[in-house]
């Protein structure tokens, strides 16, 4: 949509006779543009505040969007660090052996197992949906309809380790990939995301500026 301002004839504009270059203006008719310069010109700035404005967001506005830098160093293998970033709860998971070879065996039972709905970046499109195998990064909200999953990591007998949502129950692999035939429609979201070194992440931000 374009924001040129559109260009209409003022009313009564058809019988308007330009004056003739140099011819003397009477008094009444340059009182009567004087005026309507000045509303003009308030006119204009009124407008102008909240435009500009916008062009520069409040602090409070950039530090709701801004990126999170996240330290792992503590995350022990099978732990779950919980961060927040643009209000929204992301999960850091450093997962073991074990749990990653879960990824592989529940494929079969998964409504979208190779992440082909544009649930996270391209980098995290891939069988472990993570940058490092180990490090899982998530948005830990349901897709269907916004609750906050439990995090069930262990695989245990009949429970191959994951996410389960209270609300309508849906169950989420240990890569954040919905079985098939919950409420929820797709996979949890993958956030942007970079390694800043090996102990440090940054949430909401990504080599390619995200
Ligand atoms: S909100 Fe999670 S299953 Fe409905």
């Amino acid at each position: 949509m374009s924001n040129s301002p559109s260009m209409t004839a003022p009313a009564g504009s058809g019988s308007f006779t330009p004056a003739k270059p140099g011819a003397e203006m009477p008094q009444r008719r340059k009182l009567l543009l004087a005026a309507t310069s000045a509303v003009g010109a308030a006119g204009a700035a009124a407008v102008a505040v909240p435009f500009v404005a916008s062009w520069f967001p409040s602090e409070r506005a950039k530090a709701a969007g801004a990126p999170v830098d996240v330290d792992i160093a503590a995350i022990e293998p099978g732990m779950l660090l919980r961060a927040e970033w643009r209000g929204q709860p992301v999960w850091v998971v450093r997962r073991t052996t074990e749990m990653l070879a879960t990824l592989e065996t529940v494929k079969p039972r998964l409504a979208d197992p190779d992440s082909k709905v544009a649930q996270q970046p391209d980098y995290a499109a891939n069988a472990t949906r993570s940058i490092k195998p180990e490090m899982l990064v998530l948005v830990g909200i349901c897709t269907h309809l916004g609750c906050s999953p439990t995090d069930r990591l262990q695989p245990t007998e009949g429970w191959a380790g994951g996410f389960y949502c209270p609300c309508h129950g849906s169950v989420f692999d240990l890569a954040g990939r919905v079985f098939a035939g919950m409420p929820a429609p797709t996979n949890l979201v993958v956030p942007p995301y970079m390694y800043l070194n090996d102990t440090r992440l940054r949430i909401g931000e990504d080599s390619k500026g995200a």
